[in-house]
């Protein structure tokens, strides 16, 4: 399976400009992951790292700056001095706009080239609202920076358009410049630990795959619930909504993983093709009948933890009747021979009642039920629930005999635990994905027809939520998400089931 820590091809050398380098992005995630890779030893021994932003700054301000971003936010900490002082020293900041970006760090570069005495392996990282992304690569090929196909990398992040036609319109101004095996789409997602298990999960042991299909589950149910509102981030999120901050990327990709056919090889285009066979086999949910395929919400005021929270619309930056979700859920159909007739229910919110993550597999009942007359039971559906978030693992539900004389079933969990079974906090998605990049390993991030798929699918809920004003606020904060949802799963006569919470310490 990929695994970035594996990775042979690290290059020699390294050139990374940082797009937007004074940006949050940058500040508290790219730059401290790549401080954890330095002090794991995953960066070359030559590197440098190049900073571009508008404001007149100087090399000096912006090593402090990512030292304060490095001590709040990297996984290892600023470590010794010394360690920090090297890692600074290869820190370098140029003031341009976005369009100067590439003239500016041309000479950069090819100085860089003669100093090592190859060409290095240049990333040009885009930590720039997208609406710049076309003018940054067009900036970068015109400077000759993209001719490069090996050695050149662009990467760029969500959102990546706001409907199926925007993003065909971004991704034609990218390709006009560098190519498909030069993009790099993250989705911070698939650079989780948990998430990449998955696969390790279903492919790397014999008992799952032969039960993993229509004749064994029922249905399956994903959950990404944060407790978290929307921060400071309403300019962004005022434009996009549940539905396209999660769902149109981070849900659709772990749904990939649990429902993908087995790759045959575990190399990127291998396993992205596997997951588009997928993508292409969802039914088109109908634009007359979205209602039955997804419910949205809005968070309205309450509590989480013993704390009053704010309604979505009393948040800053916040239109007062901003019909914007802050839930959604979806249900799929997969018209293939191994999913028919399985639905894949997905949800996701702010300000829910739990930080939960978690994928439920939902077995079907056993055909016969052959309990003495009277045998109690409190059992459930029969669930695999792989735990994305807190405490990583996974439990297997089970339902066995209660000890005594009379029959009783109750549901047990057998429980694995990352903590406890690694003892070490895994690297965080950043790392992984960065590390990655470096190697040229594309499997963890979204080639652009499966980012197009995922529009396609969700165009016609996008479009229908626009045009009618929701029945907002229609949940609470630190609740489980609104009623139209239930109602979305009760209908087919299921439920979402509360979240598997790690026992209490
Ligand atoms: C981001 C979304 O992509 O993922 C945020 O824009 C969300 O709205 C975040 O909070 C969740 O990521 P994580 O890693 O904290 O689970």
């Amino acid at each position: 399976m990929p695994n970035p820590s594996n990775h042979n091809d690290t290059p020699t050398t390294l050139f990374l400009a940082l797009l937007g380098a004074d940006g949050d992005l940058a500040w508290r995630l790219v730059v401290p992951a790549l401080y954890d890779l330095y002090r794991d030893g995953g960066l070359p021994e030559r590197f440098a790292i190049v900073g571009v932003d508008r404001k007149p700054d100087t090399s000096e301000a912006l090593r402090a700056h990512y030292r304060e971003g490095i001590e709040q936010f990297s996984r290892l900490g600023l470590g010794d001095e010394a360690t920090w002082n090297a890692f600074a020293a290869r820190i370098d900041y140029l003031a341009a706009d976005i369009e100067q970006a590439g003239a500016v760090l041309a000479p950069h570069l090819a100085q860089r080239a003669i100093d090592w005495g190859e060409p290095p392996l240049a990333v040009y990282y885009l930590a720039i609202p997208p609406r710049l992304f076309a003018t940054a690569a067009r900036g970068l090929a015109a400077s000759g920076l993209a001719v490069d196909r090996e050695r050149a990398r662009l990467v760029v992040e969500k959102p990546l358009g706001h409907d199926l036609a925007s993003f065909l319109a971004l991704d034609a101004d990218l390709r006009a410049h560098f190519q498909e095996g030069q993009i790099y789409r993250m989705d911070h997602f698939l650079g989780k630990e948990t998430v990449q298990n998955l696969l390790a999960l279903r492919f790397a042991n014999p008992i799952f795959e032969p039960i993993w299909d229509r004749r064994y589950i029922d249905h399956v149910a994903i959950t990404v619930a944060e407790t978290l509102g929307v921060e400071h981030r309403a300019g962004y999120y005022e434009g996009a909504g549940a539905l396209r901050d999660m769902v149109q990327n981070h849900l659709l990709q772990i749904f990939c993983l649990v429902a993908m056919e087995p790759p045959s090889r575990f190399d990127a285009d291998n396993l992205r093709d596997r997951k588009m066979d997928l993508l292409t086999a969802l039914r088109p949910i109908p634009a007359a009948s979205v209602d039955e395929f997804a419910a949205r919400g809005q968070y309205g005021a309450g509590w989480i933890h013993g704390a009053k929270m704010p309604g979505y619309r009393q948040e800053e930056g916040v239109a007062p009747a901003s019909n914007i979700e802050t839930y959604a859920a979806i249900k799929l159909l997969v018209d293939n021979w191994r999913w028919q007739d399985v639905p894949f229910y997905l949800r996701t919110g702010k300000r829910m009642a739990e930080a939960v993550s978690e994928v439920s597999i939902r077995f079907r009942p056993v055909p016969h039920q052959a309990w003495p007359a009277g045998t109690t039971s409190d059992h459930g559906p029969v669930r695999l629930v792989l735990r994305l978030h807190p405490d990583e693992g996974m439990d297997l539900k089970l339902n066995l005999k209660v000890p005594g004389a009379h029959f009783a079933l109750s549901q047990q969990d057998l429980r694995f635990t990352y903590r406890e079974a690694f003892q070490s906090a895994p690297p965080k998605p950043y790392e992984t994905l960065l590390s990655a990049v470096l190697a040229g390993d594309q499997s963890l991030f979204m080639r652009a027809d499966q980012v197009a798929s995922a529009w396609q699918l969700l165009d016609p809920v996008v479009q229908s939520w626009a045009a009618r004003p929701g029945d907002f606020p229609n949940y609470a904060a630190g609740s489980w998400g609104p009623e139209s949802a239930e109602r979305l799963i009760n209908r087919d006569g299921r439920g979402w089931l509360t979240p598997t919470l790690p026992p209490a310490e």
